[in-house]
């Protein structure tokens, strides 16, 4: 079983930022990557749907053999962790956006979240809030179409800009110092954001303590290692497609394959 693959999915490419960070920390597993590009954006899906195909997805990988999954996306993670750690046989490891570390962090008092709405209407954020970070004030901004923007347009395209003037412009005039990324596409987008926020000001995101919390599952089942530090991309959608915008993000040309769970 050890030498199965790590699962890792997203509703696209933005899960990359997250594989990134595994294979840092874990460079001889292999992993089976898996973008739903045929229903990204997930940001502005009804909760219910996407419940159930992060059930359809989790069980597929599982049945394929993955020895555990990563939930690379905010949004899937907000709708339908529960309901896919009930439903998969296999460790989870599900992200969500780091309100805690950002808490602990904060000299102003203020902190941004820049997420998808789904995630910032979902219960699971309004817990992570209430748990987390009740004594500072949270300016928690939806940044509908950025995910999307960033995979069709590029991420220094005009439009991506644009999107980034509006979404970033009411946490640097809050005051924030710390500035959440609640979305794992948006570290694609890191420098266009810092440059709008004042200097010094602490952007996080969570593909560290991710990797650190996969390491510790697959210890703990004795599933460390075995692999060869391979990478199969897999979409829903177009593969071709996919392989430019891969291309464009991860900097290499990485071989992209159809799948659908
Ligand atoms: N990458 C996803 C997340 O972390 C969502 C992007 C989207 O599909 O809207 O939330």
């Amino acid at each position: 079983m050890s030498s199965q693959p790590v699962a890792v999915f997203d509703s696209g490419l933005g899960g990359l930022t997250v594989l990134r960070a595994l294979r840092a920390r874990l460079p001889h597993e292999d992993y089976f990557y898996f973008a739903d590009t045929r229903f990204l954006p997930y940001g502005d899906k009804p909760e219910v749907f996407l419940r159930e195909r992060g059930v359809a997805i989790a069980q597929a990988l599982a049945q394929r053999g993955a020895k555990a999954l990563v939930v690379a996306c905010n949004t899937a993670t907000a709708a339908a962790a529960e309901a896919i750690r009930a439903a998969t046989p296999i460790p989870i490891v599900a992200l969500e956006p780091g309100v805690k570390p950002a808490a602990g962090l904060t000299q102003s008092g203020v902190i941004g979240v820049l997420a998808t709405t789904r995630t910032l209407h979902s219960e699971r954020f309004q817990r992570l809030i209430g748990n987390h970070a009740n004594h500072v004030r949270v300016v928690a901004q939806p940044c509908s179409g950025l995910a999307d923007a960033i995979e069709s347009e590029g991420p220094t395209s005009s439009r991506v800009e644009a999107l980034l003037d509006t979404f970033v412009a009411p946490l640097a005039a809050a005051g924030a110092d710390v500035v959440v990324l609640g979305c794992t596409h948006y570290p694609w987008v890191r420098e266009g954001i810092a440059r709008r926020m004042p200097a010094g000001t602490v952007l996080l995101d969570t593909g560290e303590a991710v990797a650190r919390q996969l390491e510790r599952l697959l210890a703990a089942g004795n599933l460390l290692g075995g692999g060869h530090g391979r990478l199969a991309v897999h979409t829903s959608g177009a593969p071709q497609q996919v392989t430019a915008t891969v291309h464009r993000l991860w900097g290499e040309k990485l071989p992209v394959e159809h799948w659908e769970p």
